[in-house]
């Protein structure tokens, strides 16, 4: 699978998921390269504190995402890669989405992400469109408070107005997630099977339907 985290907005949780399902996907036992596309190098740092069996993190200049994701891709060493992009719209943004098996884009619960995820739907469709391909994509609400709150309520009746698709694990505000960027453990290995371990699994069960529905779609349409 090719999976990217992608939003316009800083903050929201691009690399924070992007981290965890990569993760979790080489922990189950898959060959899985992380392509960092941020100018912090977030995941890069993150990866080098508790390196993990089967994840190679890379640090990519921009510049260089075409012809490295193509070698990538056609060396076979990978059975999965994710990407996570910085918080800013530019070219890597659309050569990822036209890469990508699914779009997975983080949103807080509130008025300015939701704004920001509206304009990523809308460059997600304009790649579709070019490519002539319907990519997938999910909103994700992140850092949600774990009681409803009107916030809450008011972002559920957005999508829903937007008709925005969304998964149904949402990731609520919790420490190990802000824990793994200092240990580097991730929520899959500090919290097996539980709190932010078990919306991991969660989402990446989620995340594994998505991808499997559309690709039986194209192998029917071909
Ligand atoms: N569910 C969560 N619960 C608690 N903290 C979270 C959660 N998700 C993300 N965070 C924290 O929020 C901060 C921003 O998250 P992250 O770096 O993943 O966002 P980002 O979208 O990649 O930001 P940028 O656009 O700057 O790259 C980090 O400190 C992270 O630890
Ligand atoms: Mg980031």
């Amino acid at each position: 699978m090719i999976i990217t985290f992608a939003s316009s907005k800083g903050g929201v949780g691009k690399s924070t998921t992007c981290a965890c399902i990569a993760s979790a996907l080489a922990m189950e036992g898959a060959r899985v390269l992380l392509i960092d596309l941020d100018q912090n190098r977030t995941l890069d740092r993150w990866a080098k504190k508790a390196p993990i069996d089967g994840l190679t993190v890379a640090a990519i200049d921009p510049q260089k995402f075409g012809g490295f994701f193509r070698d990538a891709e056609s060396s076979g060493d990978y059975d999965h890669i994710c990407i996570d992009l910085p918080g800013s719209r530019e070219v890597t943004l659309f050569k990822a989405l036209a890469r990508s098996d699914l779009v997975v884009i983080p949103a807080q619960a509130s008025e300015p992400d939701l704004r920001e995820a509206l304009v990523v739907v809308s460059d997600i469709r304009d790649v579709g469109e070019t490519t002539n391909r319907a990519i997938p994509y999910r909103l994700l609400l992140t850092k949600i408070y774990p009681l409803r709150t009107r916030v809450t309520d008011f972002a559920y009746q957005e999508l829903a107005r937007h008709g925005l698709p969304l998964f149904r694990t949402a990731l609520v505000e919790r420490s190990a997630y802000r824990e793994m960027f200092l240990n580097g453990r991730p929520p899959t290995v500090s919290e097996a099977g539980k709190g932010a371990g078990q919306e991991i699994t969660n989402l990446l069960a989620e995340i594994r339907s998505i991808v499997d529905a559309s690709k039986a779609d194209i192998r029917k349409a071909g």
